[in-house]
């Protein structure tokens, strides 16, 4: 697997405007919506669940959803997700109880299941999860809130899941998300990185712009 994906993260999007602003950033070339999760109990803020999800595919968003669970606990949101159409559901192994039933309840459910690492958090239960993970996601930013500073240190653990995705074959995506902007990308990219969230990286440079004002930020990604 080798192909690379932007995933906008809506969390930086104008909100009262979604739909729009969801259409016009899959039009500009991008290819998931990053659809993030929060409770503000695993994370202190809170944002969107299940009805947004499925107001989207409602809109007539095809693309696929990955939402990016900052939960706690986790299992009971997960059937809810994927009936309002979530394509990835992925979770911090922290937050659950469980995290081997919690990976197989994503699947059972029919979606795509991954894990979620914070950037201090060590990479151990990946030995024997990796297999079940159809995506790893990388934390380059402690969650809760866009805009960051991307932490330049996550770049070693890439290099070090990238390396257990090989070496097993596995059809496993690795992602990031947190800090990521035109002007890291290409060494994120280096670092084994294949599937690139951003926030405020595409959403918060044009708002108030021309109305095709992400096209040029989506082509220097
Ligand atoms: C943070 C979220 C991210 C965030 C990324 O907890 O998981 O998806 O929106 O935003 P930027 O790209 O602005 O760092
Ligand atoms: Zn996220």
């Amino acid at each position: 697997m080798s192909d690379f994906i932007i995933a906008p993260s809506i969390l930086s999007a104008n909100f009262a405007a979604l739909g729009a602003e969801v259409d016009k950033v899959l039009a500009s070339g991008t290819d998931w919506v990053h659809f993030d999760v929060m409770d503000n109990h695993y994370v202190p803020n809170l944002t969107i669940g299940p009805l947004v999800c499925d107001a989207l595919r409602s809109h007539g968003v095809t693309a696929p959803i990955d939402v990016h669970l900052m939960v706690k606990p986790v299992d009971r949101i997960i059937p809810d997700f994927a009936k309002a159409g979530a394509t990835y559901i992925t979770f911090h192994p922290e937050a659950s109880e469980h995290i081997d039933r919690t990976l197989g309840l994503i699947k059972d459910s029919g979606c795509k299941a991954g894990l979620v690492f914070n950037p201090a958090t060590p990479l151990d239960v990946l030995e024997y999860t990796l297999d079940k993970c159809d995506m790893v996601l990388l934390m380059s930013v402690n969650p809760g809130f866009g805009g960051q500073s991307f932490i330049p240190y996550v770049l070693d653990k890439a290099r070090k899941v990238r390396q257990m995705i090989d070496e097993r074959g596995l059809n496993c995506r690795l992602e990031i998300d947190g800090g990521v902007k035109a002007d890291n990308i290409r060494e994120v990219a280096e670092a084994g990185i294949d599937t690139f969230v951003s926030g405020s990286g595409i959403f918060g440079k044009g708002k108030d712009t021309d109305p095709n004002r992400y096209d040029s930020i989506v082509a220097e990604m």
